[in-house]
């Protein structure tokens, strides 16, 4: 089978470097065979390309329309989302084949987030296609830094670096290097732009920044995903600059089409385009798709605003033909690099798709993957991995049984009674025995089960409290102002401590959470997210040591909600945090966070020393390598996410304390050594000015290296 991109989850801080970047560039021959489609096309058959409408099999948002067959059958509608299966999707698509005027064959899109039908931030490509799917809405690539947002869960954190790689590694895993693959799909970035900045971290509110900002910190990872060839884009359901997104044409036509000279298309989100009415933008649906199809939209989700009201706009000469066919053709040509008009139903096969999905190698990936991303956020006198002493396990909490949560809000077509809990899992271990109790539930007041629990606890070696938020804390529409642990939970945590056992926290979560009495009460601490469809085989690899954890924060962890936002890269300041009365601090809090970007433990322990610069002259046109040596002292072989970070001590604007420049994972056995290295260019020192152009300045730096983005060794160097 084709090798498949595997994404490293971003919790990993790693990536594979993968196959050439998937190729939406038309070739001549795609160009003519387009012209000639187009040919025949009247404007209503145009528009009806323009026209994307859900179907009934998934809900992703406020409306719905139970017409979209007859839709097809009169050629009004040119892509379909939320349909899948090979079964339904070829049905679809013969009533567009058999029944329309022109048979253009039918785009089919949904959003395979973290995996089609066995969930994890993985292999999702191969089981959307095998499903009849063309099109992925993702990756998602909004930078977040505020946690209470519900949506941090479907991004790559904080970092506008990290989150570049992880968005362009995730385009070249869905899009591979050639669209005609059978296994590949079209990929969208979304939510263009800077939706993960909305104030208050409350989704789909008002987003305000400088344009230095924007370009510093959330235009990176979309240029990043056009850099590895994204086919498509989703405009956000923000405003910025007062501006909603789908009518923005600096976002659109200025820098996405001209300045980056994108060739695919760009869809709205869910109704965007009606949704300036709300905005206080557009006056109707009417001067929406105008507003729209002049700043650059190509296609419109679910708001048949360009289907109704195109044609009208044309004839009031409010929008052109001319704009209206380069949509259309921007559409067409990626039907054709699909091979769609080939064979419209090279997607929909109903062999392939029982052959892919659940393949036993895309179950083995997900327990890899997931594993992979958990983060050791504590483990005090090695309480983990379980010692040879552990003959009783009590598992306690309402996480540890769930097949639902584990597979988080974006679960795409993931099955609850396919994915594995923990408790499953733990059950399938033959060194110890293990007895659960749920204690409580994740909400709610009830302590009824606190009695039973804690019976159980007091007859196990060791307590495991699987504890957190469910599924639907977080993703889309899900925000909080309190993002503690729900519930009783921590209340039953607090009567598990009294028993005087080791506690070890196996936390299920979306987002960041205020976690800081609850890592105090417990001996070890393991962050696990939502790790889908393999979650309990993947925490019970980790809580044995048959896996040794390395996964890294990709977002702070706050010590509580009135810090937020607090990021790694924040600016010094006049006042830089001190003893001193007047400087920039809390009075009843730290400036630092329970947890810090790029922070994550291991049963084993690292020591970094010998930190060494080529050259302490970087030259403009040079580079400079930054050499440490890495130890593993510890009693484990394990893996360390070396984290390279720089600082620009003055700048033409000021920069921020610390900026991710790299980051290396090695492997090293216990009591093994190696020299890591990393070489820094000037062009990797670039910046956007305060008249935004980019590039680098003359002037000092430093330059960190450690295993987070607190606990490192540094040295300078001088950019001339
Ligand atoms: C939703 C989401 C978007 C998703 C789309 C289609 O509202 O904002 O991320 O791709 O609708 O489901």
């Amino acid at each position: 089978m084709r090798n498949t991109f595997i994404l490293i989850v971003l919790l990993s801080m790693f990536y594979v470097s993968c196959k050439s970047p998937g190729s939406t560039s038309g070739d001549a021959n795609i160009d003519r065979r387009v012209d000639s489609v187009m040919a025949l096309m009247s404007l209503d058959d145009k528009i009806g390309q323009l026209n994307l409408l859900t179907s009934d099999w998934d809900v992703t948002g406020p409306t719905f329309r139970k017409d979209y067959e007859d839709l097809i059958r009169q050629g009004k509608i040119g892509a379909i989302f939320n349909a899948h299966t090979a079964a339904y999707t070829r049905k679809l698509q013969k009533m567009a084949m058999e029944e329309s005027k022109l048979k253009i064959p039918l785009l089919f899109g949904y959003d395979v987030i973290h995996g089609y039908k066995t969930i994890f931030p993985g292999i999702a490509a191969i089981e959307a296609a095998a499903s009849g799917l063309h099109w992925t809405f993702a990756p998602m690539v909004d930078i977040a830094r505020d946690p209470r947002w519900g949506r941090v869960m479907e991004g790559s954190g904080e970092d506008a670096y990290l989150g570049s790689l992880i968005g362009a590694a995730r385009v070249r895993g869905f899009q591979g290097k050639d669209l005609t693959d059978p296994l590949t799909i079209l990929a969208c970035a979304k939510h263009y732009a800077a939706y993960g900045a909305a104030q208050a971290g409350r989704d789909y509110h008002t987003v305000d920044m400088s344009e230095l900002v924007l370009r510093e910190v959330y235009l990176p990872p979309f240029k990043a995903a056009l850099d590895a060839g994204v086919a498509t884009y989703m405009t956000s359901f923000n405003e910025l600059f007062g501006i909603p997104a789908s009518a923005s044409q600096f976002l659109l036509r200025d820098v996405l089409k001209k300045e980056w000279n994108f060739s695919g298309f760009v869809v709205t989100d869910y109704t965007s385009i009606n949704e300036m009415v709300e905005h206080g933008y557009a006056v109707d649906h009417k001067h929406g798709a105008e507003l729209a199809l002049n700043a650059g939209v190509d296609m419109d989700m679910q708001g048949t605003a360009y289907l109704r009201f195109l044609k009208e706009l044309v004839d009031e000469k409010k929008v052109t033909v001319a704009q209206i066919d380069d949509a259309v053709r921007r559409i067409l040509k990626l039907k054709f690099q699909l091979g769609l008009f080939d064979d419209p139903y090279r997607y929909s096969d109903e062999e392939r798709e029982k052959q892919l999905i659940y393949a036993p190698e895309h179950l083995d990936a997900a327990r890899d993957i997931a594993r992979k991303s958990f983060v050791l956020l504590k483990n005090n006198n090695q309480t983990l991995p379980f010692g040879a002493n552990v003959k009783n396990v009590a598992l306690i909490g309402p996480l540890g049984d769930t097949q639902h949560h584990i597979l988080g809000t974006w679960r795409a077509a993931g099955d609850n009674a396919k994915a594995v809990s923990l408790l499953m899992a733990l059950q399938q271990e033959p060194g110890f025995k293990v007895v659960f109790e749920k204690g409580c539930d994740i909400e709610g007041t009830d302590k009824s089960g606190f009695a039973k629990a804690i019976a159980a606890a007091r007859a196990a070696d060791i307590i495991v409290l699987a504890i957190g938020e469910t599924a639907e804390m977080s993703g889309e529409a899900a925000c909080r102002t309190n993002i503690s642990i729900p519930g009783v939970q921590s209340e039953l945590l607090a009567e598990l401590k009294k028993l005087g056992k080791p506690i070890v926290l196996v936390l299920m979560n979306g987002r960041p959470i205020t976690i800081e009495k609850e890592v105090d009460m417990a001996d070890a601490v393991l962050e696990t997210w939502f790790a889908g469809t393999q979650a309990g085989y993947a925490i019970a690899d980790v809580l044995t040591g048959r896996y040794n954890p390395s996964g890294k924060l990709p977002i702070t962890f706050p010590r509580n909600v009135g810090q937020i936002p607090i990021f790694y890269n924040m600016k010094n300041t006049g006042r830089p945090i001190s003893e001193s009365k007047y400087t920039s601090k809390y009075l009843d809090v730290s400036n630092t966070p329970l947890f810090p970007f790029g922070f994550g433990l291991s049963y084993t322990t690292f020591a970094y020393s010998n930190l060494a610069l080529s050259d302490s002259l970087l030259h403009s046109n040079d580079s400079i390598v930054v050499s440490v040596k890495l130890a593993n002292t510890g009693n484990f072989d394990g893996e360390e996410v070396v984290q390279l970070y720089v600082r620009d001590l003055v700048g033409n604007v000021t920069r921020p304390v610390k900026e991710l420049k790299g980051y290396k994972k090695v492997f090293l056995k216990k009591g093994e050594e190696q020299t890591i290295s990393f070489t820094i260019k000037a062009s990797d020192l670039a910046f956007y000015h305060s008249d935004l152009t980019f590039k680098p300045e003359n002037g000092d730096f430093m330059v960190f290296v450690g295993g987070n983005s607190v606990d490192v060794i540094n040295a300078s160097f001088k950019l001339q």
